[in-house]
């Protein structure tokens, strides 16, 4: 399939184009920085808020993976505006599939990111379009830069009565490739394996960085931390993820082998000889034909 991915250079995009290259794709990524194209990714510029290079992006495509977005500070520039663009371009381009990313709880929550992100939910499902909308909990690494962030403070604010459900982006990337491999599904959530409370979140975090804070109990002020203090973001949807927060900060030790002769004679390229790997790669089995591109 000739697959689009919008936010490819992101999070998410980062463990999607692999997969996608690894599953037989062609994929084509957009960004609003100029890249080279390499083996079965062409890199296209274009721009979501201003709709540049949108149109040509689309073009010959049979689906379209959504991820790109202006985030919870950007006020759902790229995702609601953005979102209705790109579904213009698709439709006219006669685009069989949209798939777009969500957050599980956008169709329980009405304000703030949240809230955008429903918007963009509906005008997804209405576009005419065959659609998916992947909804996921927060990604293992989102919430790795917020704690880090976070700790620069002398003291950790701490709300014991917020839960999560993290999740793993290589295995988010994993159900979008099924999904635009199968075709449209409606609403379809991913969560991670585990739901923690924020004190276990912060004491496995604090443990794999091996660093020590005091932590203030607060309440999170708003409505969006009420909406998860009530469950409102987490999902029982199967199937779910598999790696753990604490796998994905601190993964386990390769198993010992008790067969030492199969372990060392073993041809250097395989499994047993193989060394412990990224969390990315440990799910895909390596991301070989394609290297990710840095930010410019
Ligand atoms: N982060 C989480 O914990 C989480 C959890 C659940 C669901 N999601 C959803 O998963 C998706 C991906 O999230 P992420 O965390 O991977 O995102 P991210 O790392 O913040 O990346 C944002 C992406 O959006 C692109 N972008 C921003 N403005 C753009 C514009 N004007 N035109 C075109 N592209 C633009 C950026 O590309 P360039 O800078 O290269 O242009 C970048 O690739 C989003 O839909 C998000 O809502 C995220």
């Amino acid at each position: 399939m000739r697959i689009l991915v919008t936010g490819a250079t992101g999070t998410l995009g980062g463990a999607l184009l692999p997969a996608l290259v690894k599953a037989g794709h062609q994929v084509r990524a957009l960004s609003r920085a100029k890249r080279e194209s390499r083996g079965n990714v062409e890199w296209v510029w274009g721009d979501l808020i201003s709709d540049a290079g949108v149109e040509d992006a689309v073009r010959g495509m049979d689906a379209v993976a959504h991820l790109a977005t202006s985030g919870r500070k950007g006020r759902g520039a790229v995702d609601v505006p953005g979102t209705r663009m790109l579904i213009a371009a698709a439709r006219a381009a006669g685009v069989p599939h949209l798939l777009f990313t969500s957050l599980v709880g956008a169709d329980r929550v009405r304000t703030g990111y949240p809230g955008y992100k429903r918007e963009a939910e509906s005008l997804v499902a209405g576009s005419g379009l065959g659609w998916t909308v992947l909804r996921a909990t927060p990604f293992h690494q989102w919430l790795d830069r917020r704690l880090s962030e976070v700790a620069a403070l002398p003291v950790l604010p701490v709300d014991r009565s917020v839960p999560w459900q993290p999740v793993h982006t290589g295995e988010v990337a994993a159900r979008a490739a099924d999904l635009l491999a199968g075709g449209p599904a409606g609403a379809v959530e991913f969560g991670g394996p585990q739901v923690l409370g924020t004190d276990d979140l912060v004491e496995t975090w604090l443990r794999a960085k091996d660093l020590r804070r005091p932590r203030l109990p607060v309440r999170f002020p708003g409505r969006q931390y009420a909406a998860q203090r009530a469950g409102l973001l987490l999902t029982d949807a199967t199937p779910k993820g598999r790696i753990t927060w604490h796998d994905y900060l601190l993964p386990p030790a390769p198993a010992p082998s008790d067969d030492f002769a199969t372990e060392h004679t073993a041809s250097p390229t395989s499994p047993a000889n193989q060394p412990e790997q990224d969390p990315d790669l440990r799910v895909y089995g390596g991301d070989e034909g394609y290297e990710r591109p840095t930010r410019s």
